[in-house]
């Protein structure tokens, strides 16, 4: 049998800690897996004594992480501290350059760096391993590296962020309000610390970072992704979506486009019979759209200690093996400069709610609006007159209006609400919710 590989993992939270119990309880299939002992010689935490339910005494203890990844008690490096920067950063650089593998679940620290990381470990001839970064314990980065070698990638879309999913969903499941949503899932401890980094969009926005580098063979562009977040999707529109046959998600999208690459983040009203619509809950899924496999689909835990732990054993097994892909499937100086699509020429279908004055001719001043753009509309459905709260005046009502368009230009879009808004038919800020095509 060849020699131990030597693990030192940085970082002792829930997946840390669950990566040192799924190293212990596996032991013996990952030995007969790889045809080597995997031990954890050493790690790094903020609090040493806490209990983990692993026994660790046979692990060396270093407060700074850098000097774990330094040590040369240690192979491999596993850092599971977070953050771009800081002691993240400093120590996945200082295992490199140290010629040691590293395995990671850092979503943020890939997005900002993971291009001059995947040099300097192709430069020292080891693995930058980060199947956990993505959609946790599904094994979305194997899958696009390696299991669609063959196959030419068009779209990579997917529900990446539990959080946001868990809100959507409980809005629409218990018709609760957005605010009422989010304490749920920050109190279940699904939210990351600052949950705006969820609802906002860019934790997901991370993760397509990585998705479409992979799929694209581009160099990693976090800046060159449209971010919009789930705060203003109300309890109205996800109603509104289920009435017409939709449900509202937050995707990460990568498009190949005859233009160049489209990432965009945002909500999604996405077919109710779609597979991305039955996906509810904290659960992730990723579709990829490809040549050869035509659509494929994969779901599971995109997040907790377990899952994700599962996404970075599978790492550690792969680098016992001796596995040593390129980072982000081509060699990183072969990554293409991603030729960002902007997103007021994306084309597709849109869904509009207006709260539009009840006075006659409203309807057809907004019409109009969109047929001067050849902007097509396959429906429009008006919901219900209501007096604005506290209202006793004469002064016109207003009624909710919902407009489903068929394909059109983002920036045609844009231009006729301008339009609509200067013309005084409506009250307040038009709702636009993209619909994804099937
Ligand atoms: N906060 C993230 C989520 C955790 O909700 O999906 C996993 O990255």
């Amino acid at each position: 049998m060849a020699e131990p590989l030597r693990v030192g993992i940085a970082g002792l939270g829930t997946v840390g800690a669950a990566v040192a119990r799924l190293l212990q309880r596996q032991a013996e299939a990952l030995r007969a897996r790889t045809g080597r002992e995997i031990v954890v010689a050493g790690v790094s935490a903020r609090e040493p004594d806490k209990e983990r339910g692993v026994d660790l005494t046979h692990a060396a203890f270093f407060s700074d992480a850098a000097q774990l990844a330094a040590s040369p008690r240690v192979d491999l490096f596993v850092e599971l501290i977070g953050g771009a920067e800081g002691p993240a950063r400093a120590s996945v650089e200082t295992a490199l350059a140290n010629g040691k593998s590293v395995v990671t679940a850092n979503k943020a620290l890939l997005a900002e760096h993971g291009l001059r990381l995947a040099a300097l470990a192709e430069e020292k001839h080891v693995a930058l391993a980060f199947e956990a970064s993505v959609a946790g314990g599904i094994p979305i980065v194997k899958t696009l590296r390696e299991g669609l070698a063959g196959n030419s990638i068009d779209r990579v879309y997917g529900i990446l962020n539990g959080t946001c999913n868990y809100i959507l969903s409980r809005m629409e499941l218990e018709e609760l309000s957005f605010a009422q949503c989010l304490a749920e899932a920050q109190q279940l401890g699904y939210a990351e610390a600052d949950p705006t980094f969820d609802i906002g969009g860019y934790d997901t926005a991370h993760k397509l970072s990585i998705l479409t580098s992979l799929a694209f063979g581009t160099r990693i562009a976090p800046r060159a992704i449209d971010v919009e977040g789930i705060e203003r999707v109300t309890l109205a529109d996800i109603e509104a979506a289920a009435e017409l046959g939709f449900r509202i998600k937050l995707l990460g999208v990568a498009q190949r486009t005859a233009q160049g690459i489209e990432q965009r983040v945002h909500p999604t009203m996405v077919k109710k019979t779609t597979a991305i619509a039955q996906v509810m809950g904290v659960t992730n899924a990723v579709t990829i759209d490809a040549d050869a496999v035509h659509e494929l689909t994969l779901v599971g835990p995109g997040a907790g200690g377990e899952a994700t732990a599962s996404a970075v054993v599978a790492d550690i097994a792969d680098i016992a093996k001796g596995v040593r892909s390129a980072p982000f499937g081509i060699p990183s100086a072969a990554l293409r400069e991603l030729r960002r699509m902007p997103m007021r020429r994306h084309e597709g279908g849109y869904y509009i709610r207006l709260t539009v004055r009840d006075v006659a001719g409203a309807f057809a001043k907004i019409a109009g609006r969109m047929a001067e753009r050849r902007i097509s509309l396959e429906s429009i459905v008006q919901r219900g007159r209501f007096q604005r709260a506290g209202d006793q005046s004469s002064a016109p009502r207003s009624v909710s209006v919902i407009l489903i368009t068929h394909a059109t230009s983002e920036h045609l879009v844009r231009e006729a609400l301008e339009a609509i808004d200067a013309d005084g038919t409506i009250v307040g800020k038009a709702q636009v919710i993209r619909i994804e095509r099937e």
